[in-house]
């Protein structure tokens, strides 16, 4: 491997560390302990991890957690009332319903539900529009923790062209419009994309997260490139034991990339530190 392993376990450490020094200031000079309440509906076994994770994270960072477990059959009224209840609660700054919700729930609903000025996520349609606007906003947790790591390996991107694959609300987009703010000539491409090596190999700046293990070869990295792994794919491994795996076939890649991310230790650690930022700077706002 010749490329430099961007490594998410120090740079996502760094940024709790400020959060849980930010949340002892606020808390000795005004009083104001930041509330995350995370929401589950159901028993997804990856979601309960992420969830149990979220919980210890903000605790450790000295962050008051609430969590909210519901049965899968609840209601996509009972589930609207519980939002409610949080948007009114003041100990409570940020909320987080975690996805995906059961199919009989609309996600947009739920999404639109939660108070612009608490949604950590940054999915609502509120946060989404200022974000591609340009102003101040709540920006979803794992393309912020993308960004992250690209700028410690190249602080200045203006110039570079950056190709994204995949178009979710959770990361294509809002990562795209991060790196338009950062004057990238941006590309996102998606399952639809014709000759999508030909298009990944321009990239200066590879974003990968499409959700499909190891679909990005290594002869579509440009040499020289910084590749960035969004994907966490549990493949089997034998023996009835499963492994995490990302979307970049990682030796191919680390042979001809510049930098790259890991899978696991990369951006999926990242996304749990910048949503205890998030929830730190939605405390912020709310206090004035
Ligand atoms: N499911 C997978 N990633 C996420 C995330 O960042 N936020 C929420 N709410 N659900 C998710």
């Amino acid at each position: 491997m010749s490329a430099t392993l961007i490594d998410g376990k120090p740079i996502s450490a760094a940024v709790k560390a400020k959060v849980a020094a930010e949340a002892a200031r606020l808390a000795r000079d005004h009083g104001l302990v930041p509330g995350l309440a995370v929401v589950l509906v159901g028993e997804d076994p990856a979601s309960t991890v992420y969830v149990r994770n979220k919980g210890k994270a903000t605790i450790e960072a000295g962050l008051r957690s609430f969590e909210h477990k519901l049965p899968e059959h609840t209601s996509e009224a009972e589930l609207l009332a519980l939002i409610a209840r949080l948007n009114a609660d003041p100990t409570v700054h940020g909320i987080l319903v975690q996805l995906p919700v059961p199919a009989h729930i609309d996600s947009q609903a739920v999404i639109q539900a939660i108070s612009p000025d608490k949604d950590v996520d940054g999915l609502h349609p509120m946060n989404s529009g200022r974000l591609a606007s340009g102003l101040a906003a709540l920006v979803p947790c794992t393309p912020l923790g993308c960004l992250h790591m690209l700028k410690t390996v190249r602080p200045q991107l203006a110039g570079l062209e950056a190709v994204v694959v995949g178009r979710s609300n959770l990361v294509g987009k809002p990562v795209a419009q991060l790196l338009l703010a950062e004057n990238c000539t941006v590309t996102i491409a998606h399952s639809r994309t014709r000759d999508l090596p030909a298009v990944c190999r321009r990239a200066d700046i590879l974003v990968a997260a499409v959700g499909r293990p190891e679909m990005l070869r290594g002869d579509w990295v440009k040499p020289g490139a910084i590749v960035i792994d969004v994907g966490i794919n549990r493949v089997p491994a034998g023996e009835g034991k499963t492994r995490l795996i990302g979307d970049v076939a990682f030796a191919e890649a680390a042979e001809i990339a510049s930098a790259i991310t890991p899978v696991p230790g990369g951006v999926g650690l990242m996304t749990v530190a910048c949503l205890l930022a998030n929830t730190l700077k939605a405390a912020s706002m709310q206090a004035g």
